[in-house]
């Protein structure tokens, strides 16, 4: 059964009406799935540039006894609502399983719980905690652990697998023994809408899949990587029920592996982040979050704890193997304040001199004040990497662009003697020889919404006639990373022989995070938004249509689409190199 019910939901004068729909279909034997599709929605957490909306999924489970798997974001409040109750009488439900409180997927627990104050909330005591909160109601509770069993009657029986920050404290995958599937909320998930229920079409998916799996799950690699080994344990599963995106079905191996190999090499670095937030406060979420996704970029595994409910020994574990620290402002009031405040405590009290620290204010109201808290740090000699960050007014993206970009330089000072190392591993030789390979000279630009950067590139190629394409290598540590992911647009700047030096000057100046790369450089805007430099020699405006990932750099398939000379007797500036070890 697949039912689709379009609604307009209101929209802001001059912007286009956002669709939202509702898709019920019976997905395995006695189970529907209730997809929110979010057809319009362009911004989630942090940097996500939704390019194709999202999808709240929710499951409905008929053995002798029904259970709901999660609920929806309450912008489907009614959507949801009617369509649950085209489906079942609510008095009928006698379980709602809570894989993860964010309010995208228990936005509407409290509404089904007005429908039936009667039905047992089944979920890990954090999410049960979390959910009082939210919910300020009271209500039927079972607490469930890794291993545990619901018997739904009719063969569904019901094992929890405890899946910790994937991406908070809270989660679980349910596994259902009859039907072979697993509900796994976030993990495996992507922010994608169509009304495709399940995920047929690899080559259409895989980029979403990549990038949701980079700014939500690389930063807790670790636990990606215990999750994985508890779903090893279970008996053959055929279907991954998702809370994002299509469901995993066809290519469910194949997903699965790129999770454990993605995970696998970030699990790998030598160099250890821990970021310390309150979840749920202010925009520490996403700033922590933002600031997670810079140390990624760089080959630095990071772990997010969240200290709502962090314990005194899990803190002091993950302060003492990190070589870097992160901390966000926590409230001075609240539930959760007293646990975040000895969260704190137990970090000044393990902390040494040999690490370093980046503060951020979550913006929640009632922070406590980032300067005791630094000067504190400073007195114990730890090395401040970049400034706090603080948050006046309502974050924006150039508030997310300057987080992640704090985060990379946070990375690239960790690594710093990495960097080192590698450019002197190179044999002498072959180090000459791989330096004689020569290119251009480009600086490329880009504006996105209302923010910018630009990066000095010399690994440019022409790479096809029809369409005339460009390859680019860009580091995956580079801030213009963030700007050529599939759709993007930029332009590339084609420097000028013996007048290229007061660019690459500029360019190449290390800049401070969030920092306008354009200051003082003269440019008008190209067709695509992107600026054109004044100065260069030739301007060529580009599209990104596909991209590989090459070790420590991505390379960036673009099409061209307009493109430009200034002095048509001019010649390119080359780049020539002694070494093959660094640019
Ligand atoms: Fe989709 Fe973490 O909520």
């Amino acid at each position: 059964m697949v039912a689709l019910i379009d609604r307009a939901s209101a929209s802001q004068p001059g912007r286009p009406l956002r669709r939202l729909t509702i898709q019920t279909v019976d997905v395995v034997t006695d189970t529907t799935t209730l997809r929110s599709l979010d057809w319009d929605r362009d911004r989630f957490d942090i940097e996500f540039a939704l390019e194709n909306g999202t999808t709240y999924n929710s499951f409905l489970i008929r053995g002798e006894k029904i259970a709901l798997v999660d609920t929806s974001h309450e912008k489907f409040r009614q959507l949801y609502l009617d369509a649950l109750q085209g489906l079942i009488n609510p008095a009928d439900i006698d379980y709602l399983i809570i894989s993860h409180t964010e309010p995208d997927h228990s936005g509407l627990v409290k509404d089904v719980l007005q429908l039936n104050p009667e039905i047992t909330v089944v979920g890990a005591k954090v999410a049960i905690q979390f959910l009082e909160e939210l919910v300020h109601q009271p209500f039927k509770r079972q607490v469930v652990k890794n291993g545990d069993r619901l018997d739904l009657g009719n063969g569904h029986e019901l094992e929890f697998v405890a899946a910790p920050n994937l991406h908070w404290p809270d989660t679980i995958f349910t596994f259902d023994h009859k039907t072979q599937t697993l509900y796994t909320c976030d993990a495996f998930g992507m922010h994608f809408c169509d009304d495709h229920t399940y995920d047929e079409d690899l080559e259409l998916l895989e980029h979403d899949y990549r990038y949701y799996y980079d700014c939500l799950m690389a930063p807790n690699a670790r636990s990606v990587l215990a999750a994985l080994k508890r779903m090893a344990a279970l008996p053959e599963i055929t279907t991954i029920a998702t809370g994002h995106g299509p469901l995993l079905r066809h290519n469910l191996k194949e997903l699965v592996g790129r999770y454990q190999e993605w995970s696998q090499t970030q699990a790998k670095a030598a160099t250890t982040v821990g970021i310390f937030y309150v979840a749920e406060y202010g925009y520490s979420d996403q700033i922590a979050q933002a600031i997670a996704n810079g140390i990624t970029k760089t080959g630095v595994l990071v772990e997010l704890m969240d200290l709502r409910v962090a314990d005194p020994q899990e803190v002091r574990e993950l302060v003492e193997t990190s070589t870097g620290l992160v901390i966000g402002m926590s409230p001075q009031l609240g539930d959760f304040a007293a646990n975040a405040k000895a969260g704190l405590s137990t970090i000044f009290a393990a902390t040494t001199a040999k690490q370093s620290v980046g503060l951020f204010e979550a913006g929640g109201g009632d922070d406590e004040s980032v300067y005791p808290i630094r000067n504190q740090f400073q007195e114990i000699g730890l090395t401040e990497v970049f400034p706090p960050i603080q948050i006046k007014e309502l974050p924006s993206e150039a508030t997310y662009q300057l987080c992640a970009e704090a985060g990379t330089d946070l990375g690239q000072w960790l690594t710093r003697d990495r960097t080192v190392k590698q450019m002197k591993s190179l044999d002498g030789e072959l180090d000459k020889a791989l330096g004689r390979l020569s290119g251009g000279l480009y600086i490329i630009t880009a504006k996105k919404g209302d923010i910018s950067s630009a990066m000095l590139a010399s690994w440019v190629s022409q790479a096809s006639f029809e369409p005339l394409g460009i390859t680019i290598a860009v580091a995956k540590d580079r801030a213009i990373e963030s700007f050529m992911h599939l759709g993007d647009r930029f332009v590339l700047n084609v420097l000028e022989e013996g007048n290229y030096q007061m660019l690459t000057k500029h360019f190449l100046r290390r800049f401070a995070p969030g920092a306008d790369r354009f200051a003082d450089v003269k440019t008008y805007p190209a067709t695509n938004g992107s600026p054109i430099l004044a100065d260069s020699l030739a301007y060529i405006e580009c599209e990104v249509v596909s991209r590989m990932e090459c070790s420590d750099h991505w390379i960036v398939y673009s099409t061209i689409n307009a493109g430009r000379v200034a002095k048509s007797e001019a010649l390119t500036a080359v780049h020539h190199r002694k070494v093959g070890n660094h640019y």
